[in-house]
């Protein structure tokens, strides 16, 4: 049996500085303690801690396989441990996303966000993941469409023979638990007429079509599904495979050279544009956002992040660069354009959205105040 690695992305809101807005050092150094330590054990190989707003980020390359349970174990007993500190801290919403009390083997369904993909290493391995901060599960839905199946995007499409086979979708209809698998370019229009439903359909997993291999992950969790009523948005994590027969790493990268619209924003109830920024502005402020997204690439090389003579890990922070000034203008005018709309829709949510969050018990304390119009 060749030896696989396993990339994992796991996240959770333990709680923020400020609003939900920011992770505090104290909770970094919580996960940095003990990711630091789990890697002493052989646990992990590698680990990268970082934030994508008020969500708590945590990169593991290890050789356990996907949904292993010493892995899931590690990243919730590290959000337990971050939310009590959070808790001491007063930082507000401490513990957000820690659904359950009690593990159960595998985080999903539990609150927090999960991406991973199992790999046989190619010669070279480029990776890139993606966090986002105060948006859905649904919204890489149209990047990854664009990355996989637009030729306008990905020229590689066109123009690399490996890639004419084109890639399956797998796609979950969270509403009902139920997937289907869609290829592209012969089903692509199919594809779209579910994806463009970005409340209730997600992009979960892209396969290469003539191979299967994996080539992109992303986290499905719905939080006001599994709490049964809104606690904040799902803020979700996505790992892409780049080059020699995928997409490169500028294709992966090309559909957010554009700003585009996304669910989530103020109280997860408000249409706003995605802002591709570096790690050093991954931080919601106006209207708690605009819903903001950092990118992190790196080679994967014999189970581990490459890194240097002395250690230290090799980690590009993608979209700290300027090719990405034009998305972050449009973002603001956007954000502007939306705000001046202030409770009308489109900048709200529409009505059967917003049933997923706290604007219900208004409407049932006016219920009983509503007459019958005249005959
Ligand atoms: P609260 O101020 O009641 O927490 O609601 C606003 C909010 O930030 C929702 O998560
Ligand atoms: P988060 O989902 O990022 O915690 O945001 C909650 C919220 O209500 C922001 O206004
Ligand atoms: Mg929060
Ligand atoms: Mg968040």
């Amino acid at each position: 049996m060749p030896k696989k690695t396993t990339i994992s992305i796991i996240k959770c809101d333990v709680g923020s500085l400020a609003g939900h807005h920011i992770v505090p050092k104290p909770i970094f150094d919580v996960a940095e303690k003990n990711l630091k330590k789990a890697s002493e054990e052989g646990v992990i190989n590698s680990f990268c801690v970082f934030n994508a707003g008020d969500d708590l980020e945590l990169l593991m390359v290890h050789e356990k396989g996907e949904q292993n349970h010493m892995i899931h174990e590690l990243a919730w007993n590290i959000f337990r441990e971050a939310a009590d500190k959070a808790s001491q801290l007063k930082l507000y919403a401490a513990g957000q996303d820690l659904l359950k009390d009690a593990f159960s083997g595998n985080v999903r369904g539990m609150g927090p966000g999960v991406a991973e993909i199992e790999i046989e290493e190619r010669k070279s391995e480029p990776i890139v993941v993606f966090a986002a901060d105060k948006t859905s599960a649904g919204s890489f839905n149209y990047p990854l469409f664009r990355m996989f199946a637009d030729p306008m995007n990905t020229a590689g499409l066109v123009i690399d023979p490996n890639m004419l086979c084109g890639f399956k979708f797998e796609v979950i209809d969270t509403l009902e638990d139920k997937s289907i698998t869609l290829k592209c370019p012969e089903e692509m229009y199919e594809l779209l007429a579910l994806i463009g439903t970005v409340g209730r359909y997600i992009v979960s997993r892209v396969w290469r079509a003539s191979d299967d291999l994996i080539c992109a992950a992303s986290s499905v969790s719905k939080l006001s599904l599994i709490a049964g009523k809104y606690v904040g948005k799902d803020d979700p994590v996505m790992i892409a495979r780049a080059q020699h027969g995928l997409p490169a790493v500028g294709e992966i990268l090309a559909p957010f050279m554009h700003s585009y619209f996304v669910q989530g924003w103020m109280r997860g109830s408000h249409w706003g544009p995605l802002m591709p920024v570096g790690l050093k502005a991954s931080k919601c402020t106006v209207f708690d956002g605009p819903p903001r997204i950092v990118a992190l690439g790196f080679q994967v090389a014999d189970g581990k992040i490459a890194c240097d003579d002395d250690g230290n890990l090799l980690i590009a922070d993608l979209f700290d660069d300027p090719a990405f000034a034009t998305a972050r203008r449009e973002a603001i005018h956007n954000a502007c354009t939306l705000r001046n709309m202030g409770e009308f829709e489109p900048a709200r949510l529409s009505a059967e959205d917003m049933e997923y969050t706290t604007i219900q018990q208004v409407l049932e304390k006016l219920g009983p105040r509503f007459k019958p119009l005249d005959a």
